[in-house]
């Protein structure tokens, strides 16, 4: 196995160049092909894994865990990390990442702070995820994304993909839309002006040669794309809550949309969902975001492989 990734962080999804994306990508579908016959591995027999998360998670911290033991190795961890580690006591982030170096080969972290990720690489002499800093990226999702919709649709080229909703505040698609820029995708972005993906991202995605529409009519959009990727308004990072409200119920996307639009969409989702996508859509075959989770954990088995080395 090509060793460029071991010992590295993955802070951003810039931390990956193209063919390191693939790699993860073709040594997650192998880990899924084995999955009947090879529920267990002992490729990361005696490492050991941290998980610290500050903010809620289950998918994210269940998929890496899962993805450890099925590798044979070994997690330690701390779910709410804010009130039950000794960031309670003042610790700095790049302490807490020096001190569980000495304890993990590997650490996974999620923090509300745009930065927390950088800060806490600074200290660990271990490779560190970023797995979210508040608004900023999830690498670690984009890289499940590239493969959901891989596998959904059998290729990345030549897609047109929507992402639709909080696409300020969403780390994921902060994330998601820079690693399609790798690939020859069209991309719609559809969300209310105030929730638009920031300037910055646009701008660079255009100039990485991407071809960007931006819009606030989903209809439109749904009747064009290939995938659509649907994200929550993250209430969580709104300062103002009636700004939130205002905002909540922006896009519902439903069964009778889909089949007035476009009945062969995936519809795709980094969940949780709170309302942006309506439970008649879940038994269409359209509908990926269940399955989009579950292939979390092979593509958190092939990144911890690879970095863990
Ligand atoms: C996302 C996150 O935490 O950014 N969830 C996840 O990791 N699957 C999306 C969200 O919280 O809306």
């Amino acid at each position: 196995m090509p060793d460029s990734l071991a010992g590295r962080d993955i802070i951003t999804i810039d931390d990956l160049n193209k063919d390191e994306i693939q790699l993860i990508l073709n040594q997650a579908a192998r880990f899924e092909e084995l999955r009947q016959r090879r529920r267990k591995f002992d490729l990361l027999d005696g490492r050991v894994l941290a998980t610290l998360f500050y903010e809620p998670s289950t998918r994210t911290r269940l998929s890496f865990e899962t993805a450890m033991h099925r590798l044979g190795g070994d997690v330690i961890s701390v779910a709410e990390a804010a009130k039950s580690s000794s960031a309670a006591k003042g610790e700095t982030l790049t302490d807490a990442a020096r001190v569980i170096s000495g304890y993990a080969d590997v650490i996974v972290q999620r923090h509300p702070a745009v930065g927390s990720a950088q800060e806490a690489a600074a200290g660990a002499t271990v490779p560190l995820i970023n797995a979210g800093d508040g608004m900023g990226e999830h690498p670690t999702q984009a890289l499940l994304d590239l493969y959901t919709i891989q596998r959904e649709r059998g290729r990345l080229d030549g897609l047109w993909v929507g992402l639709v909703g909080d696409l300020k505040h969403g780390r994921t698609v902060h994330s998601l839309s820079r690693a399609l820029a790798h690939w020859d995708v069209r991309l719609t972005l559809v969300s209310p002006p105030a929730l638009a993906l920031p300037a910055t991202v646009t701008g660079e995605l255009r100039r990485r040669g991407l071809t960007v529409h931006e819009t606030d009519d989903l209809t439109t959009a749904m009747s064009a794309c290939d995938v659509l990727y649907v994200t929550r308004i993250q209430r969580e990072r709104f300062a103002d809550p009636a700004e939130y409200k205002r905002l909540r119920k922006s896009y519902v996307v439903d069964q009778a949309l889909i089949k007035h639009t476009n009945p062969n969409i995936t519809i795709m989702h980094p969940l949780p969902r709170v309302n942006e996508i309506a439970t008649d859509v879940d038994d269409l075959p359209g509908a990926a975001y269940f399955r989009q989770a579950a292939n979390g954990v092979w593509v958190r088995m092939a990144v911890l492989t690879l970095v863990v080395g």
